[in-house]
């Protein structure tokens, strides 16, 4: 035991020593840290349905294969495939689980995957379970990607597949990823597309449900992920895919088959929340103008950020600088928060600001004021 307590506080200080110690911290000051991008997160799921599930059912008791599947759970899974126009859909317990089980279970030895360098860590550690090989293409870049499908189409053998995963909006970046140009790439190399939308769902496309979508590109994906807890507002996640992947995936999948369900109160409130989502237009619409807005006035200010969208990177790069910055806009009432490595590549640390459908102008002029302020302070701009 002593031994490991060591190697815990070593490894602890090390990480004091190169300022990427976290601790965990409440939430404080106005919101542009989460990804409750459409602003749902506050508002309650209403008492009624409440009433009906929420008293009695706040646990999933046992498996979805064994009794841990409810009538809510064929509710929200029809609710969600007919949202995407998708054949089925598969609720997962997180994001991170939705991935690594799609992930390990898809890919088999002799198989060859793609992943962009700046996919999502659960998608990493999906494909370090996968027995598969693996080859990382520079972030977005089609040319590296090319190369990597050209060699693995050469050297197919026989029964094996090979794929492409990517993030829609990328979550450290802020960027998109050209989904049209990868289809193209997967049709033309006979590779099966993954696309993960965590950040993407509920924010684009016509009734939100995705940039694949709002791109007409759902015949031509295997599968995409879609996570609960981010603009959606529940808990959760789910796949979109085939009956037949579906089918696959209860039979094989170990992160659905070996966990206990999520409780079906938890479920229904994607029940509620779903139809909000689809018709929130307008909150989209002040999404999008709110990101506009906010990089208008860092522009103005002379920073330039990452991205397009909601999700404004701002890199500074040491960790120390990075988290003063931080530390200096939440003593001013904004919570925003320092992404330091490994979540990010040494030397990128950053701010990432997670803009909202609520934020109001006064909100987003003020924070990139501090912004500006904090940043040439440091001596960064
Ligand atoms: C791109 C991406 N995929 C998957 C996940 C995991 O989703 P969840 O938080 O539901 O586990 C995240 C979480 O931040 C993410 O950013």
């Amino acid at each position: 035991m002593q031994r490991l307590q060591e190697r815990w506080r070593r490894e602890l200080a090390m990480l004091a020593r190169l300022g990427r110690r976290r601790t965990l911290s409440l939430p404080r000051g106005i919101d542009f840290t989460s990804n409750d991008y459409l602003g749902f997160g506050a508002e309650p799921v209403p008492v009624p349905l409440a009433d009906e599930v929420a008293f009695r059912l706040w646990s999933g008791m046992a498996s979805r294969l064994l009794r841990g599947h409810r009538e809510q759970y064929e509710a929200a899974e029809t609710a969600l495939a007919n949202w995407h126009g998708a054949p089925a859909a598969l609720l997962m317990n997180s994001g991170y689980v939705a991935n690594e089980g799609l992930l390990s279970t898809l890919v088999r030895r002799g198989d060859w995957v793609a992943s962009d360098e700046f996919n999502h860590a659960s998608i990493i550690d999906g494909l370090r379970l996968a027995k598969g090989e693996r080859f990382v293409f520079r972030h977005n870049d089609l040319d590296h990607l090319e190369e990597g499908l050209r060699a693995a189409a050469a050297a197919r053998k026989r029964d094996t597949a090979l794929f492409i995963v990517t993030e829609s909006l990328f979550s450290m970046t802020g960027d998109t990823a050209p989904l049209g140009a990868l289809a193209e790439l997967a049709d033309r190399y006979e590779a099966a597309l993954i696309v993960d939308e965590a950040h993407a769902t509920g924010c684009f496309g016509p009734n939100g449900s995705g940039l694949v979508d709002a791109a007409g590109l759902r015949g031509r994906v295997l599968a995409t992920v879609h996570t609960g807890g981010k603009a959606l507002a529940c808990c959760g996640a789910y796949i979109c895919c085939s009956d037949l992947l579906r089918d696959y995936l209860i039979n094989r999948c170990r992160h659905l088959i070996f966990t206990t369900a999520l409780p079906p109160a938890a479920v229904a409130a994607w029940l509620y929340r779903l139809p909000q989502v689809s018709r929130g237009e307008e909150r989209r619409q002040r999404l999008h103008r709110n990101a506009a807005r906010f990089r208008a006035r860092l522009a103005e200010a002379g920073i330039t950020p990452l991205g397009e969208h909601y999700i404004v990177p701002v890199v500074i790069g040491s960790d120390d600088r990075t988290v003063r910055v931080a530390q200096r806009l939440q003593s001013l009432g904004f919570d925003v928060r320092a992404i330091r490595p490994p979540t990010v590549p040494p030397g990128t640390a950053r701010l990432r600001i997670s803009i909202h459908a609520d934020h109001t102008d006064d909100q987003l002029d003020r924070l990139a004021q501090a912004l500006a302020d904090a940043l040439s302070a440091e001596d960064v701009t």
